[in-house]
């Protein structure tokens, strides 16, 4: 038996480059997707590239808007029969150093990565079964160290983790598992905004700065699905001793 066979998984920033990850790794442990994401984004190429046919369904949401996740939620139970999982994966950063950031800019910052998060977890787990459910948020190794020109991304990570920690205390009596990874430089068109902002965004010198951000240890990047292949793993059964963790997945560039 896979570790997702007859599960129903929701995805939230599902057309983005790990979202895809995470879906295609839900779909190689036996499990069906829902994939999330705004409405213009690029859903029905996800959903396509997945070439899944019906363990694949769609819906659109904003994950700032508590009634658009209830109504995609509802949707997806609709098409689906069930919910039995959900990744927090929707993100947003925006670059820049902090003297000279705008109140609009870590709003939305927050308002995506954070309380989208604490949304979507919410609507989610109202559509969980009697038998629970199991949620994995996608935090960042920025939540954890702190990089420059990301003040606002960083804060809002690190509020993650300890979103994750709340939420695996108050709802393990609904048996709902909550965890958390922290990725690194994964291989995503949001690494490549991080790159194109380092050199000025000359197009030469930005693809050779993405060739440089690799994890030391690993010599190269990380790539959506293997994020998504540690997302199944604490999605699964197997990980209800893992409970509040946040896990760095970054290739060993931060040590804890
Ligand atoms: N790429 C990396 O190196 C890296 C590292 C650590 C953590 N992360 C995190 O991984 C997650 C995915 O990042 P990615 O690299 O795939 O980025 P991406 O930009 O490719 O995808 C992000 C997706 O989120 C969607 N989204 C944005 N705002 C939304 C909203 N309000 N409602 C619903 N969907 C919304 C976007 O439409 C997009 O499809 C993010 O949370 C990001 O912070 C990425």
């Amino acid at each position: 038996m896979q570790p997702l066979e007859g599960r129903v998984i929701a995805v939230t920033g599902a057309a983005g480059g790990i979202g895809r990850g995470i879906a295609q790794a839900i779909l190689e442990a036996g499990g069906r997707v829902a994939l999330l994401d705004l409405p213009g984004a690029k859903l029905d190429e996800a959903a396509a590239a997945l070439g899944a046919g019906e363990r694949v369904a769609t819906a659109t949401a904003d994950v700032t808007d508590a009634a658009s996740l209830e109504a995609a939620f509802a949707e997806i139970v609709a098409k689906t029969g069930r919910l039995d999982g959900l990744v927090n994966n929707a993100g947003v950063v925006r670059l820049g150093p902090a003297d000279a950031m705008k109140a609009s800019d870590i709003d939305l910052e927050m308002a995506v990565n954070v309380k989208g998060v604490l949304l979507a977890a919410q609507a989610a787990a109202r559509r969980f079964g009697a038998e629970g459910g199991a949620i994995v948020n996608i935090a960042s190794n920025a939540g954890k160290v702190g990089y420059p020109n990301m003040a606002g991304y960083n804060a809002s990570k690190a509020a993650v983790i300890n979103l994750t920690r709340s939420l695996s205390l108050e709802w393990a009596a609904r048996n709902i598992n909550v965890n958390a990874v922290c990725p690194g430089g994964v291989a995503t068109d949001m690494l490549k905004s991080v790159a194109d902002f380092i050199v000025g965004g000359d197009k030469e010198k930005s693809d050779e700065m993405m060739k440089a951000m690799v994890p030391h240890q690993l010599g190269r990047h990380i790539q959506p699905i293997e994020v998504g292949r540690v997302v199944v793993f604490l999605l699964s059964d197997t990980a209800k001793i893992i409970r509040g963790q946040s896990i760095t997945i970054d290739g060993g560039d931060t040590p804890y």
